[in-house]
């Protein structure tokens, strides 16, 4: 009988600057990916019918009250810079060039977002989360300076690949990513984002644009 085979591929050692970048640039099924989205349809979406909520979210952006995560002691990171064992390193780095991928890609998107919608809830959301993400970004950046390395942005931004994606998957992400957080210090809020939003989704056909709140729910035409 034959005795049937397979040889997992290691992957490239990352070693120098044109490795991270080759390695930020990769595609697979579960690397990070860069995106578009329909401009026209966040245009039209209406945060009318969830007005008290969408205010109270935009205010704990406004607020920027995790400011200080991302404010970097020099010479404590200097410290904790230490050699690690060859597969662990390269895990460390795979580790970090995949998070400033993923950082990155939501900082450009809500970006053109930002400049291309002319709707003011939507450019003012756009607004936060560009500021936040390019911040997680960048926190990340100097992570893989201090090992020498570090992701060329602006060449990312240039040369890797975009991927379609709705607009509600958008607002999805942002919504309930901060209802996440709010649901951590406030255990009353009942059940879970996630149920919330796909049972969203159902009520509105699956195809509208849906960001839901506790009671209600704002709709955009796909
Ligand atoms: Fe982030």
């Amino acid at each position: 009988m034959n005795t049937l085979t397979t040889t997992a591929q290691a992957p490239a050692p990352i070693e120098t600057r044109e490795q991270v970048m080759q390695r930020a640039k990769s595609e697979s099924l579960i690397s990070p990916r860069f995106y578009t989205t329909d401009f026209a349809a966040l245009e039209r979406m209406d945060m009318s019918p969830l007005r008290e909520q969408w205010e109270a979210m935009l205010a704990e952006y406004e607020g920027d009250n995790n400011h200080d995560h991302f404010t970097r002691d020099e010479e404590a990171f200097r410290r904790e810079v230490r050699e690690l064992p060859p597969e662990l390193h390269q895990e460390f780095l795979d580790f970090l060039i995949t998070s400033i991928t993923s950082e990155f890609s939501g900082c450009v998107l809500y970006n053109e977002i930002r400049k291309r919608v002319d709707n003011p809830d939507i450019k003012r959301l756009m607004t936060y989360l560009t500021r936040d993400e390019s911040r997680h970004a960048n926190f990340i950046n100097h992570s893989l300076r201090d090992y020498g390395l570090g992701v060329d942005l602006a060449n990312l931004k240039a040369t890797k690949a975009t991927t379609y994606f709705k607009p509600k998957y958008i607002l999805y992400a942002t919504t309930s990513r901060r209802r996440s957080a709010t649901r951590a210090t406030s255990p009353s809020t009942g059940s879970s984002s996630a149920t919330r939003t796909s049972a969203s989704t159902r009520s509105s056909g699956g195809s509208s644009a849906g960001a839901t709140t506790n009671s209600g729910t704002a709709r955009a035409s796909r």
